[in-house]
């Protein structure tokens, strides 16, 4: 990120100019602000339900993101003409090994289409050719402009990545786990460094990951355990890892990575009867992975919304056996 500057009065940026700079803890609030108002824009235009105004969860997730990937999470600050600042849109991405993320890309209704939000793009997006794997993001498939701003980038709609809620209401929808699959779960994950340290639990979750995602994610690990997810880990009777998945009283559930994808629907199916959430379980799905989508429909979960997309240049990831976080991060 070299586009960074401090807007100082008088330095010779004009009121109504944008300065691009890195984010700060502080500036967290403001861009949770501008995340809600962008999306009401328009899902009230569209006659869906408002995002709530509980933003404690959507700052938990940027002060993560913010931890891990403080370059790749800059404002877009305007000077007013009375001096005043105000921070009219940000982004954030994630680097994790060769993958490229877009998290989130916000401007405020007053401040589109007007090329700003390609200019946030331009200034964190690493190009094609410079060794990065592969770019990817998540687009609402109601919102046009995003699908086309990321398209034009290379980061075409791929996958629809469906919202599923519900309670289990028909167990036997779910095939049992096999019968060599020992379950053991997990609520910490070590505590050194970025919270993995090198325990074995870290090593077979990495492994798992770079098999079925083609990246590691140690810090995003110990955030879910810290944001109370319960992990579980799926061993053979040889004590091959075959998978994990996070499940939560708060109804979360996912991510979720196995070695096949017949194990999806089994493991799918341990995680939302291994708890009783407080409300309803809701899971993100890719439509790539049938083997949890029938089951789960079938169980008695509805689909929430409209689909998100999920948007990539090159594939990375093998979605038939595996379940992102969430659209913010996979
Ligand atoms: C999506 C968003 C981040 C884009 O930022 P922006 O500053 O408005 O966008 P820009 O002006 O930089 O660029 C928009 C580009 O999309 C293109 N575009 C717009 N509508 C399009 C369409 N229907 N098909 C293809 N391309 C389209 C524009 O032509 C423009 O490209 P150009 O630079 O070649 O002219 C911003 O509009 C926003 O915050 N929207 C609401 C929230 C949101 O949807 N965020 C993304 C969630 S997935």
């Amino acid at each position: 990120m070299t586009t960074a500057t401090r807007i100082e009065p008088g330095d010779g940026t004009a009121a109504g100019d944008h300065v691009l700079r890195p984010a700060t803890a502080q500036d967290l609030p403001a861009c949770a602000a501008i995340w809600r108002d962008a999306l009401n824009d328009y899902l009230l235009r569209l006659a869906q339900p408002e995002i709530p105004d509980d933003l404690g969860p959507i700052l938990r997730l940027y002060g993560h993101l913010q931890s891990t990937d403080p370059e790749r999470f800059v404002v877009a600050e305007r000077l007013g003409s009375d001096g005043a600042r105000t921070i009219d849109a940000f982004i954030s991405a994630v680097a994790r090994d060769r993958l490229w993320f877009l998290s989130m890309l916000f401007v405020l209704p007053r401040a589109q289409g007007r090329g700003l939000g390609r200019r946030l793009l331009g200034a964190v997006m690493p190009k094609p050719d410079d060794g990065t794997g592969s770019r990817a993001t998540a687009t609402d498939s109601v919102q046009p402009i995003s699908n086309g701003l990321y398209g034009s980038l290379g980061m075409v709609p791929r996958v629809p990545l469906l919202r599923l809620v519900g309670r289990v209401e028909r167990p036997d929808a779910f095939a049992g786990l096999p019968s060599d699959i020992e379950v053991s779960t997990f609520d910490e994950i070590g505590a050194d460094g970025d919270g993995l340290g090198s325990s074995a639990l870290a090593g077979e979750l990495g492994a798992l990951d770079r098999d079925g995602l083609g990246f590691e994610r140690p810090a995003d690990h110990a955030f879910l355990v810290a944001e109370g997810r319960r992990g579980f880990l799926y061993h053979d009777r040889s004590g091959r890892t075959r998978g994990y998945g996070y499940t939560s009283e708060s109804g979360r559930v996912g991510p979720v990575v196995v070695a096949e994808p017949e194990l999806l629907g089994p493991v799918v199916g341990h995680l939302v009867t291994a708890v009783e959430p407080r409300g309803a379980f809701g899971i993100w799905v890719p439509g790539s992975a049938g083997e949890a989508v029938v089951p789960l429909l079938r169980a008695g979960f509805r689909i929430d919304g409209f689909p998100t997309l999920l948007c990539w240049d090159r594939p990375f990831a093998d979605y038939t056996r595996a379940l992102p976080i969430s659209p913010g991060l996979l």
